[in-house]
């Protein structure tokens, strides 16, 4: 873990990580040799991150998350920013130990081809020893998750969905899963065959999910909550992808979200992923379409426990 944290700081050198990677360095030296650290703060430390698409992976004692601004849909030097802070504790020591690095993204990008309007998902992957894990052996996925989205450059304690209007926001936020019958491409969401996703907001009349023209197939309920589900196969034809969509944002969420794969294994249909396929990703991010104005999306909480028949 050790090695692929330093790895990753290396990849960083330009252009923002250098100072990091250096203090970094000279700390884990200065560690070794007995001196005491260099730090001072609290022990806490937030870093920016704006390249195209790789991630980092702060080292914890718990559970290990992968960050990524993942600008996919953008090509340098066009307009458009987007910038990931991401908070770590030098300790490693998160409130539990499940507890992912609290994280922001501040972006804006123009508007893009009707066909094509996504220009990035800035997200969170768990980095589960856990997974894959086969969805009959499934028990339970807890997620707890606060966020919010704000015009400007700040984060907001809540989100003001009518000042998101004004601003032309058209994003969504979205816990973002991957499965296949083979357990290393359900890891790959550049090879899994079916992608799940739960959509906590739906900002914007161009953020659609994909089936949304075909009518929802089904309804549930969880924790209070409506979701709908829609469903189709990607433009690339590679994947098909199951969106459940909340009725309205849900900011705050702690609660098993199995409910929602539990009952699209139960709908009887040969595009759905079965019981004996595998999950072997899971994440949460806002996928990017256009503002007019400068947004940041924050997410201050977010733990994901998974529970299967064996590790129970
Ligand atoms: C680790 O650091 C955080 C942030 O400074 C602090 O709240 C926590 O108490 C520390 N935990 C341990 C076990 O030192
Ligand atoms: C917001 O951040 C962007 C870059 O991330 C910067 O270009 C812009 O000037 C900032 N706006 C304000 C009002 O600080
Ligand atoms: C992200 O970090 C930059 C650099 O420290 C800071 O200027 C900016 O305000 C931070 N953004 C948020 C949303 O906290
Ligand atoms: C459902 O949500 C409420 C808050 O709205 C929370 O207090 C409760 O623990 C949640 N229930 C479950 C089963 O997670």
């Amino acid at each position: 873990m050790t090695i692929r944290f330093l790895v990753n700081f290396g990849l960083l050198a330009i252009p923002i990580g250098t100072t990091l990677g250096v203090l970094f360095g000279i700390q884990s030296h200065r560690q070794a040799t007995g001196q005491a650290p260099l730090f001072v703060d609290n022990g806490v430390s937030t870093d920016t991150y704006c390249q195209k698409s790789y991630g980092i992976s702060p080292p914890a004692k718990g559970l290990e998350y992968t960050l990524n601004p993942n600008q996919w849909g953008w090509t340098e030097g066009t307009p458009g920013s987007l910038c990931m802070n991401v908070t770590t504790f030098h300790n490693k020591t998160y409130p539990t130990s499940t507890t992912a690095p609290p994280f922001s993204v501040t972006w804006k990008y123009p508007p893009g081809p009707e066909d094509a309007p996504v220009h990035a998902f800035p997200n969170i992957r768990v980095d589960s020893p856990l997974l894959p894990v086969s969805l009959d052996s499934l028990q339970s996925i807890n997620v707890d998750i606060a966020w919010s989205y704000a015009v400007g450059n700040r984060s907001a304690s809540s989100t003001d969905v009518a000042k998101l209007t004004d601003s032309s926001l058209n994003a969504n936020v979205a816990i973002d899963m991957f499965m296949d019958s083979d357990k290393t491409k359900a890891g790959d969401s550049a090879k899994a065959g079916y992608e799940v996703m739960v959509w906590l907001a739906d900002f914007g009349a161009a953020t659609q999910p994909i089936g949304l023209a075909q009518g929802a197939v089904a309804t549930e309920i969880v924790n209070g909550t409506t979701f709908s589900l829609y469903g189709g196969q990607n433009s690339a034809n590679q994947l098909y992808v199951l969106t459940w969509v909340a009725q309205d944002p849900v900011e705050k969420l702690n609660t098993d979200i199995s409910p929602l794969i539990k009952r699209i294994l139960a709908t009887s249909n040969d595009k759905f992923p079965k019981s004996s396929d595998y999950l072997g990703y899971i994440g949460l991010g806002s996928e990017t379409l256009w503002a007019q104005d400068f947004v940041t999306f924050d997410v201050p909480k977010l733990a994901v426990d998974i529970h299967t028949s064996a590790s129970a």
